[in-house]
């Protein structure tokens, strides 16, 4: 058998660990237009929702079967439920790579933009003109691959590095710099001019703009941003020791998370009716639009600006580390094969699917499949289907085929007093099978 497996060095890395996959580009790029392009606060009120009927239930459901297992996402499956039930942990395999394949690419903007408030790209801070900014970069031939590379390899070297020593260290140190410079963006960005309406359109829901498409994005956003339904949290709860109070640690993951998407939104909706863009105008490049006229209206803008997208890439880093080490904690448990031999192959295979992601704005922007370039069907198929798909998969697993034992699992055999576990387990066996199944139905036939 294999060695005693490594754990978490305590609740704080623990925690700092999970919400650093959780917290990332999701948050930070994804959430604010996202919330643009569905129609402003009816979204965060759905997303919310499903945050506190799914996510919650999902996150505790997902670093159970981890726990109880002390396994890959693939060997927990046929651990806690027996044959058939691996192929769910082995279309999580999957999905890291289809999520990587467009999430390196986006983490690499960053790393451009890194530079760009160095060298003067950002000077003017006209709308038109960093919306230019955004479209040469994006649709140049080599720069995006290039920095998509090197994200890769930034990733691939922390995994390499291994559980301990690596991500959680990162984690700890950055996260609490990533929330303060947040705070100082938030400030700046409501206090300008024209800021009000931004805020509103976040903050005062509109349910007339409500559709299926709006409970599909919400739902997948959902489980983008909390890492759910592809094995992460459950790799992450793999690592966890079995007498830690698990659901205070999943609620505390959950609401990093949600604060944090709460606080990019008030950042990034604002500024932009502040400059004068409409929502949902912006599209994937919004945060990067916006967010330098917020900069350039701040004293030590470059400094915020730096020290802005630095952080941002962290955290997309503590993000795609989760992301490969879901995948390579796979290939060393169950092939046996070296932890580096495992990270360098699947690196390399997601840069080469990073590429076509890469070009999707510039050289292939042409080439599209059901209406989506590669980039946009890579991010639809993960977020509105597969992960969905495998968070539902996992609430019939553990509601059903575990069933009430995952009750005493989750309450370290009754050490813990949750007397809204049985609620918790209700939702597992109903609300998530019937709500997330209704949800993907909308999608599929919307
Ligand atoms: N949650 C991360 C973000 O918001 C992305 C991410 C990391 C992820 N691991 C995941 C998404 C697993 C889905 C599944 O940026």
């Amino acid at each position: 058998m294999s060695a005693p497996r490594e754990h978490w060095g305590s609740r704080l890395g623990f925690i700092m660990a999970a919400a650093g996959s959780a917290v990332g580009l999701g948050n930070i790029w994804k959430f604010p237009y996202m919330t643009g392009e569905n129609g402003g606060g009816a979204f965060l009120v759905i997303y919310l929702g499903c945050i506190v009927v799914f996510g919650l239930s999902l996150v505790m459901a997902e670093l159970l079967v981890g726990r109880t297992a002390q396994r890959n996402p693939v060997a927990a499956f046929r651990h806690v439920a027996g044959s058939g039930w691996p192929a769910v942990g082995a279309m999580g395999i999957v999905t890291a790579f289809v999520i990587l394949s467009f999430y390196v690419v986006v983490a690499g903007w960053t790393i451009a933009y890194m530079l760009f408030t160095l060298n003067g790209s950002l000077a003017n801070p006209d709308a038109t003109a960093l919306d230019a900014v955004f479209t040469h970069l994006v649709a140049d031939a080599w720069q995006p691959i290039v920095y998509a590379a090197i994200f890769t390899a930034l990733t691939a070297a922390v995994v390499i590095g291994g559980v301990g020593s690596g991500i959680e260290r990162a984690s700890k140190l950055l996260m609490p710099l990533l929330l303060v410079i947040l705070v100082a963006l938030v400030a700046r960005s409501v206090t300008l001019p024209g800021a009000e309406q931004g805020l509103a359109f976040f903050l005062v829901p509109d349910f007339s703009k409500v559709t299926g498409a709006t409970f599909t994005a919400a739902i997948g956003q959902a489980f983008f941003s909390l890492s759910l339904g592809m094995g992460a949290m459950l790799t992450y709860g793999s690592y966890m020791p079995r007498e830690r109070n698990l659901p205070a640690d999943a609620l505390a993951v959950v609401s990093l998370d949600t604060l944090i998407a709460v606080m990019a939104g008030v950042m990034v909706l604002p500024a932009m009716f502040a400059a004068g863009m409409t929502p949902g105008e912006g599209g994937a490049g919004t945060t990067f639009k916006v967010l330098p006229a917020v900069f350039d209206a701040m004293p030590g803008g470059t400094l915020f600006g730096f020290g802005f997208f630095l952080l941002l890439a962290v955290a997309a880093l503590t993000s795609s580390v989760s992301l490969l080490e879901t995948v390579v904690c796979y290939f060393v448990d169950e092939h046996r094969v070296t932890r580096t031999k495992a990270t360098v192959i699947s690196a390399i295979a997601v840069f080469v699917l990073s590429i076509p992601a890469a070009l999707s704005s510039g050289l292939l922007a042409g080439m599209t499949i059901f209406g989506m370039t590669f980039f946009g069907l890579m991010d639809y198929l993960s977020s509105s289907i597969m992960l969905p798909l495998g968070g539902l998969l996992t609430a019939i697993c553990v509601g059903w085929v575990v069933g009430p034992r995952a009750i005493d699992a989750l309450t370290n055999e009754g050490r813990i007093t949750a007397s809204w576990a049985p609620l918790w387990l209700f939702i597992l066996r109903f609300v998530a099978p019937l709500g997330i199944g209704w949800i993907l139905m909308q999608g599929l036939i919307g």
